[in-house]
């Protein structure tokens, strides 16, 4: 922790019993990598807390009475150009539910015993409804937040930011966070770097967002698609990552009708298990993810699919671990990206019970990515003897080599001259490794 005063203060008000003093401290704590320190004071505080206690008619009365002074002290502070968020916890905000609100429009939040666990998320979209960004105080951990790197080292692919933020607070994640809330560019503005791209020399592009395919825009990514694709030269188009919630039928029919789409998507699902689904707030089941993925195959059946993987996500049992597993083997992946569960303080999975020893989730780490591999594997091997359409975009690793990508994203070599960089040309695949396939020009232009 750093030793510097906190960016904001926090005031917390317990009533009633020992329960609520614990409950206080919890939510102090989870607070704290928020940027929250603790202050007696309610006065010019950023954020006011009521911890509340229901158990005599008169407790109740006493905090409505509290939130009136309450009210008076964030109307000073916001005449003088600040802002204090207003919190009612405990068993109050349990009993009362909204009505609080109702009653008292001071209030920003009411958070009942049940969801303390979901105040982090709470109040960082009370900060958004306000406008304004949380200074979180999250070690940057590059591997999880980060978007692609941009390439452009060949100039033949790049990628194009459509999107950023998240709006969906997975319960492990610092993104929605540190990025903020899910913003779209506009289409127009997308439109026209894409074209400068082309004109540059650019064969394919990569949409790139936290929640790419949540972009806003009108007709959904699936009409940005249609809408890029018709730029001269721009033959091919990926996209990355999307959610599963926000994978919509204009985009799924994209897949069947746009022919410089590519066969691939990420498409993360994190976990098989509808327990630790619901723990990690994703918003859906194993089964809607099946699902999904029959109508993205019945739309383009050759399509590769990449996922996210976390093991050892708190309260994950072997039973959990084997439905993993299970979809993996169900969904069978072209490739895909496993993590163990890495604690991030004021995320709220990092305050639920029944983490993860390491050992046990080093244990399930090798074994699903024994399991991946495996997939990955099979699906390189099932391209030996076909004829792919390869992007040529650099030199190969050895000389008189060039190197490229099949729709699916693998990574092709060949013999042939640099010349061919930045052309797609057929290439009939002779050998597949776990990671790269060679192949042979079918033909090489004149
Ligand atoms: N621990 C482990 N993996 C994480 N990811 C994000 N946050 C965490 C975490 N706390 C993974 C998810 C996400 C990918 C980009 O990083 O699988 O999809
Ligand atoms: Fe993180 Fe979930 Fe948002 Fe992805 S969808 S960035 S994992 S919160």
């Amino acid at each position: 922790m750093s030793d510097t005063a906190p960016a904001r203060r926090l005031h917390i008000k317990t009533y009633g019993c020992q329960m609520n003093v614990y409950d206080s401290e919890r939510m102090a704590d989870v607070l704290r990598p928020l940027g929250y320190g603790l202050t007696d004071e309610a006065e010019g505080a950023d954020l006011v807390v009521l911890n509340t206690c229901h158990i005599r008619e008169k407790a109740a009365e006493k905090v409505y009475s509290e939130l009136g002074q309450i009210a008076r002290m964030k109307a000073r502070k916001a005449a003088s150009g600040g802002a204090m968020l207003v919190a009612v916890a405990g068993c109050v905000a349990q009993a009362e539910g909204a009505e609080i609100i109702e009653r008292q429009p001071a209030v920003d939040l009411v958070v009942g015993p049940q969801a303390y666990h979901r105040l982090p998320e709470l109040i960082a979209r009370a900060h958004r409804a306000a406008g304004e960004r949380l200074a979180a105080d999250f070690a940057a951990e590059e591997k999880f937040d980060a978007l692609p790197a941009r390439s452009g080292a060949t100039g033949v692919t790049a990628f194009l930011t459509v999107q950023e933020g998240c709006d969906k607070f997975c319960s492990f994640c610092v993104v929605p966070y540190t990025r903020g809330a899910e913003y779209s560019r506009p289409a127009l503005a997308i439109e026209a770097e894409a074209r400068s791209l082309a004109a540059r020399g650019v064969r394919e592009v990569t949409l790139l967002g936290q929640n790419v395919n949540a972009f806003a825009g009108d007709g959904g990514l699936g009409a940005l698609v249609r809408r890029l694709a018709k730029i001269p030269g721009l033959d091919r188009i990926r996209y990355t990552t999307s959610h599963p919630r926000d994978m919509d039928d204009g985009l799924i029919a994209a897949h069947a009708e746009v022919e410089a789409l590519m066969p691939y998507l990420h498409l993360p699902v994190q976990a098989g298990s509808d327990r630790v689904l619901k723990a990690m707030n994703r918003g859906h089941t194993a089964e809607h993810y099946l699902r999904l993925v029959e109508r993205i195959r019945a739309a383009r059946p050759d399509i590769a699919l990449s996922g996210d993987f976390i093991v050892g996500f708190p309260g994950e049992r072997d039973a959990d671990f084997e439905a993993t597993l299970q979809l993996v083997r169900e969904v069978g992946y072209a490739s895909a990206f496993s993590f163990k569960y890495s604690r991030r303080p004021g995320t709220p999975a990092a305050a639920m019970p029944g983490q993860v020893a390491e050992e046990v989730k080093a244990e399930r780490l090798a074994r699903l990515q024994a399991e991946i591999e495996a997939g990955q594997a099979a699906f390189n091997g099932a391209q030996v003897g076909r004829v792919l359409p390869v992007l040529f975009e650099k030199p190969g690793r050895r000389g008189g080599q060039v190197a490229g990508r099949s729709p699916y994203l693998q990574a092709v070599h060949c013999e042939g001259p640099e010349r061919l960089i930045g052309e797609i040309l057929p290439v009939r695949i002779v050998s597949a490794g776990r990671n790269s396939l060679a192949g042979e020009l079918q033909m090489a232009r004149a």
